[in-house]
């Protein structure tokens, strides 16, 4: 029987996310696991939020652009949902129900911690507006874990003018840094914190190896 077969829930593709905080890796860890899984036969759609859709691609200049005090944490939460909404209708839905594996740059993880770390109380209105409006979690997290002095270094590095988030400084970095520790604990099944701050090569291996051991694999 497949694991299709076993589980009618699961006949679909499979959602696989990279979070953490700015400067981390994500981005090179994502594109490296895409590479392997292709490399064994796998259809992937590499993606990122804020964006993957021509809609949330113009909802993500809004986000990371200008100066850090642009939006409430309340308008905040309603644009990163937004724009989540329009990639998951218009990207990963139609992808994963074409039997691909999805791997985002980010997802509702972040939401969680980014706008729950910048206030608490948050957290509640994140949830309420994931379950009414999103309702997907992902088969497998990767949670990319360092310092966050090197990691903020090399963020701002890259002067993208995309540094809204990274622009609130080291000290919002740490509780970024907690807060996704903290989800892992709060997400065991589905949830794998990574050493960050190692050899990229060393980190790549170990998360494909990752991948491909997980139960919930399809390929
Ligand atoms: P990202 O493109 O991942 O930036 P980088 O490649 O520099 O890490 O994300 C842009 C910023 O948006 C990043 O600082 C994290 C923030 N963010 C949130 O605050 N909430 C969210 O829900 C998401 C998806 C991102």
């Amino acid at each position: 029987m497949s694991p299709a077969q076993a589980n009618p829930a699961r006949a679909r593709g499979r959602f696989i996310t990279f979070e953490g905080i700015d400067g981390a890796g994500k981005s090179t860890q994502a594109r490296r696991l895409a590479e392997a899984l292709r490399a064994r036969g796998a259809t992937v759609r590499l993606t990122r939020e804020p964006g993957g859709s021509p809609g949330a691609e113009e909802i993500r200049r809004l986000l990371v652009e200008g100066p850090a005090e642009r939006w409430s944490g309340e308008t905040e939460v309603l644009l990163f949902t937004a724009a989540r909404r329009d990639h998951l209708e218009r990207t990963i839905r139609p992808a994963l129900a074409a039997g691909e594996v999805v791997i985002s740059d980010r997802f509702a993880d972040s939401t969680r911690v980014y706008q729950g770390a910048a206030r608490g109380e948050l957290r509640k209105l994140v949830d309420r507006l994931h379950s009414d409006l999103i309702g997907l979690e992902p088969d497998l997290t990767f949670i990319l874990d360092m310092d966050a002095a090197p990691a903020l270094a090399r963020g701002l590095a890259r002067r993208s003018g995309e540094d809204r988030f990274e622009d609130l400084g080291a000290g919002f970095q740490d509780r970024l840094r907690a807060g996704f520790r903290d989800l892992a604990r709060e997400f065991p099944d589905r949830c794998r914190l990574i050493d960050a701050g190692r050899d990229v090569d060393v980190i790549a291996g170990e998360i494909a190896e990752i991948a491909l051991m997980d139960k919930a694999r399809t390929i």
